[in-house]
């Protein structure tokens, strides 16, 4: 299991990544602009997150076509070997993520709703695809449904191409996508938190403690 965190609030990522329950960090450029954090400050980010504890970084390239993400692509890889280049299941996305594969960059297709753009992913030899949950609900399908058949189609041709689930909602998100064979998941901040959280588990916590006070071994 890989749980990430999808933010690109620097602080509020480091006492989280001090965990050691997430394994990276994942962004997009919304999430960038929410963090007030510019193309210039991506390198600086990357090592802190990295240094904070974070095993991989998902940076998502931009530019209008396929030759602008594949540069953009080489870019990011190139700021750490840490760094997962994100590119959307678009066209130019995929064609931008095929020639990056060829160059040993790792690649996440971002932005999949559907079973089939799965399989786009692993024909383009990406290293994740990345189906948005929530809005894949927000439009009206079963978003579980969708991410199961995905799962199912990348096993059925065994596939290295693995799922990392995006536009998590909720901690029952997190289970029902485990119960699904989906093990990695990103997510965000306020879903992050809740999962240390249980009100049950903190009063058996606290009435540990209590039985300790003042023990010292
Ligand atoms: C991952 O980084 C995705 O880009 C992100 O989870 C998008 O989904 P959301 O905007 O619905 O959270």
């Amino acid at each position: 299991m890989r749980l990430y965190l999808d933010s690109a609030r620097l602080s509020e990522l480091e006492p989280l990544l001090g965990t050691g329950v997430f394994y990276g960090v994942t962004t997009n450029p919304l999430l960038l602009q929410e963090a007030g954090l510019g193309a210039a400050g991506l390198p600086g980010f990357a090592r802190a997150v990295l240094q904070a504890g974070a095993k991989e970084v998902y940076l998502q390239a931009w530019g209008g076509s396929a030759e602008a993400l594949y540069r953009c692509g080489l870019s990011l890889a190139g700021l750490d070997g840490r760094v997962v280049v994100k590119l959307p299941a678009t066209w130019e996305g995929l064609g931008a993520a095929g020639r990056l594969v060829l160059e040993g960059v790792r690649v996440c297709i971002t932005a999949a709703y559907l079973p089939h753009q799965a399989l786009l992913a692993s024909a383009v030899g990406a290293d994740f695809v990345a189906p948005y949950l929530g809005r894949i609900n927000d439009s009206g399908q079963d978003g579980y449904a969708a991410i199961g058949r995905m799962s199912e189609s990348l096993r059925g041709i065994g596939s290295k191409t693995e799922i990392l689930a995006a536009s998590v909602r909720s901690v029952a998100d997190v289970v029902a996508l485990a119960q699904r064979g989906v093990c990695h998941i990103t997510l965000p901040l306020q879903v992050a938190h809740r999962l240390f959280q249980e009100p049950l588990t903190l009063e058996a916590a606290r009435q540990f403690e209590q039985a300790m006070e003042g023990a010292s071994l």
